[in-house]
């Protein structure tokens, strides 16, 4: 199922290690979500120059509203501070941002600096860039299903639908190509479950404040390699 032009990539990075980035520097863990901010510009802008159409970042889990009060307030506020200048920078690039995950938890100064970032960034068609903020995937499936009628049991594009629609995207919702996960863990934690169906996965240990450009040719490359088969059987020559 490729919803994305041909050669379009849809690339997911988990965006993890900014705490242990910190703390091997003798730093508090906000210094890493505030250095963290730095790659995802110098990402964003890689992705731009490649072969990516569509580059989703999870940058906040709806679990991660359960770390302490201090650190879950320098996040969003690190979104209030830092949203406004980047949006600008985004909409002159060309790049669409929009946000994905529940809407109703957040502080109103959050919720106003996605809503004005998205409408400022709408018409970008070079990227479209995607934050999954209090995100869960299993939310998203189970807000979904409540968008579908009727006997959708073969229909998968009904399903892709109602994620949409769960997602406040008004697109389908397209499978992933490539899912990097830096900071050296190897599990999903609760991100793009049904999208990643037939994702190639790239783990590196990599904290993301030093995730760079370089790194992120390292993975497309290393995906370049792969023989994505879908179920079929691929001859051999
Ligand atoms: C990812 O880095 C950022 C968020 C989850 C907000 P972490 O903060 O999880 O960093 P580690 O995994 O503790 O190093
Ligand atoms: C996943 O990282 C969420 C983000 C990167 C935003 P976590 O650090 O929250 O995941 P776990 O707890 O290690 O599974
Ligand atoms: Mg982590």
């Amino acid at each position: 199922m490729q919803l994305l032009p041909d050669q379009e990539l849809h690339v997911a990075i988990i965006m993890d290690g900014n705490g242990r980035w910190a703390v091997e520097r003798g730093l508090p863990r906000t210094a890493g979500h505030m250095a963290g901010v730095n790659a995802v510009r110098t990402v964003v802008e890689a992705a731009a120059r490649r072969d990516v159409a569509m580059l989703t970042l999870y940058a906040f889990s709806s679990d991660n509203w359960k770390r302490p009060r201090t650190e879950v307030n320098s996040i969003m506020q690190l979104l209030v501070s830092r949203l406004p200048a980047e949006s600008k920078k985004l909409s002159r690039e060309g790049i669409r941002l929009s946000v994905i995950g529940r809407r109703d938890r957040f502080p109103d100064a959050v919720l106003q600096a996605i809503l004005n970032a998205e409408a400022l960034t709408r018409d970008g068609d070079a990227l479209h860039l995607r934050l999954a903020l209090d995100y869960s995937s299993r939310a998203a499936l189970v807000c979904a299903s409540q968008h579908l009628n009727g006997d959708v049991r073969h229909n998968l594009e009904a399903v892709q639908h109602a994620l949409a629609r769960a997602y406040h995207t008004e697109t389908l919702v397209p499978d992933v190509d490539l899912l990097v996960r830096t900071g050296g863990e190897q599990r999903l934690s609760d991100f793009l479950l049904w999208e990643c169906a037939y994702a190639e996965l790239f783990f590196t240990p990599v904290r993301w404040p030093d995730f760079d450009d370089i790194a992120l040719d390292e993975a497309l490359t290393e995906f370049g390699s792969r023989q994505r088969r879908y179920g079929r059987v691929v001859e051999v020559a």
